[in-house]
């Protein structure tokens, strides 16, 4: 199982629909992946089942889609102007740019050089202009991260909901960086999606909330189907934290470009609500206090019992959609050489189809018709999408739905007009067996369970 490089997934996700170059008829854009018809579902499924674990599953978080756009003042204030930065070097021989952290010995990957400029921060914020004259005074940044407008929205959320401490606010939504040198497929990008929990808790109780997160973060990528043994928790080291950061643990995944990064788990403290909120001087925070705050609101909450205002601490589990669809990739890849097929073994609620309907010949309409209605009902049942594979070869379809990972293939044949009955067959054991049509919306319901 898993794929043994990044090629082979780079293939399957072209072949097959996953993901695509984005702009790729003028050139492409590095750093920017377009989603396609398999991927987009991929990806819709697996941040509904985060959804689903954050939000119906609980009573404790509510969820949010705030703006992308977000004003300077924000990120002034959250630290992202000053801080946001990667460090910079050129090459002085060949003129490439680099990341001085991730370049080996001080020399240029592209020619070798090792006559290198000193490293400058760069910063990774998009901006654009707001307005219709572009003359650099109105401008918004493109987020960093979704976490941001979490907190700027703290205050309409409590007051819309009526929540005490502890409880989180939800947010799945794209987050740009301006990233010096975009890699390795869709794991560094310049346009992402984030699954961001900002958890509010009262101060002194943060540190166990963290690590109770990090279980709870950890056992749900398990949960996706990733193996035990590809996933393991990293300490990041103190000269290593976010400027927001107390402590945070990384659950790293295997890619097949090695050990990294896929969610980070953060004790952010009082940092960002610190930092946002008006006369902070009331307040003991250990968020380093900003200059020129223009906030008009304190993010705080009245803890009635002490009679007193207090500004939570925050834990923040933050996943990308993007490094997440591409570890479930790589888990599920299966070159099944016994068989002669790529299986791409993926959970029945991950599948982007969930069930394919063949009809045994494609110009027989009365085979047709009857797949048709089956598609129809079983599509009704609304566990996903439904799909009718009308190509006329079974075999083709069995193993282009094995590479896209649809559970079930559903054949109506011959013996089907005679005795009511259909083959279903099982992607991964290859297993056929006759249902009853009658019997099929139930087999099906069951089989998602
Ligand atoms: N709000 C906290 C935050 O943004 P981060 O560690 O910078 O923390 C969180 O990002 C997650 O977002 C990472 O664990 C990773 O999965 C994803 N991510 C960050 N930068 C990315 C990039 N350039 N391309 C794809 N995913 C990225």
């Amino acid at each position: 199982m898993t794929a043994s490089t990044m090629d082979e997934l780079v293939s399957l996700c072209k072949r097959r629909g996953f993901i695509f170059q984005s702009n790729d008829i003028y050139g492409g854009i590095k750093g920017l992946y377009d989603y396609g018809p398999m991927g987009v579902e991929l990806k819709n499924n697996l941040k509904q089942s985060w959804w689903k674990s954050m939000i119906y599953e609980r009573d404790d978080i509510e969820g949010l889609d705030a703006s992308i756009l977000t004003a300077p003042a924000v990120l002034k204030h959250s630290g992202h102007e000053d801080t946001f930065t990667d460090p910079l070097v050129d090459c002085k021989s060949c003129k490439a740019r680099w990341r001085d952290d991730q370049l080996e010995n001080n020399t240029c990957p592209n020619c070798k050089s090792t006559d290198l400029t000193e490293p400058r921060p760069f910063n990774l914020m998009f901006k654009t202009a707001i307005g219709p004259v572009d003359d650099g005074t109105s401008f918004a940044y493109l987020r960093p991260e979704t976490a941001q407008q979490i907190f700027t929205n703290f205050k309409n959320v409590i007051d819309s909901t009526n929540k005490s401490l502890p409880f989180g606010i939800a947010q799945i939504g794209k987050a740009f960086r301006n990233e010096i040198t975009p890699r390795n497929f869709i794991f560094r990008v310049r346009e992402f999606e984030q699954m961001e929990l900002e958890f509010f808790v009262d101060p002194g109780t943060d540190e166990k909330w963290h690590k109770h997160w990090v279980d709870l973060r950890y056992n749900w990528w398990i949960d996706q189907g990733i193996k035990k043994a590809n996933i393991e928790l990293y300490t990041v080291e103190k000269k290593d934290l976010s400027h927001y950061s107390k402590a945070t643990i990384d659950i790293m995944y295997k890619f097949p470009h090695g050990n990294e990064e896929l969610e980070g788990i953060a004790n952010r403290t009082d940092f960002d609500l610190g930092s946002h909120t008006k006369n902070q001087d009331e307040f003991d925070i250990t968020a380093k206090v900003m200059e020129n705050k223009k906030s008009t609101t304190k993010l705080a909450i009245h803890k009635l019992e002490e009679k007193k205002w207090i500004i939570p601490f925050v834990i923040e589990p933050s996943a990308g959609v993007d490094r997440g669809v591409l570890a479930l990739l790589n888990e599920a890849y299966f070159n099944d050489v016994q068989n002669s097929r790529i299986v791409l073994a993926l959970k029945p609620h991950l599948s982007p189809i969930k069930a394919a309907v063949i009809p045994l010949k494609r110009n027989n309409e009365e085979l047709v018709n009857l797949a048709k209605k089956i598609k129809k009902d079983l599509q009704k049942i609304g566990l996903g999408r439904v799909i009718l594979e009308n190509s006329g070869n079974i075999g083709k379809s069995y193993r282009r739905h094995d590479e896209v990972g649809t559970p079930l293939c559903i054949t109506v044949d011959f013996e089907t007009l005679e005795n009511n009955t259909v083959t279903i067959r099982d992607r991964d054991t290859m297993k056929q067996q006759r249902v009853n049509i009658d019997m099929l919306e139930s087999y099906y319901s069951k089989y998602f369970d």
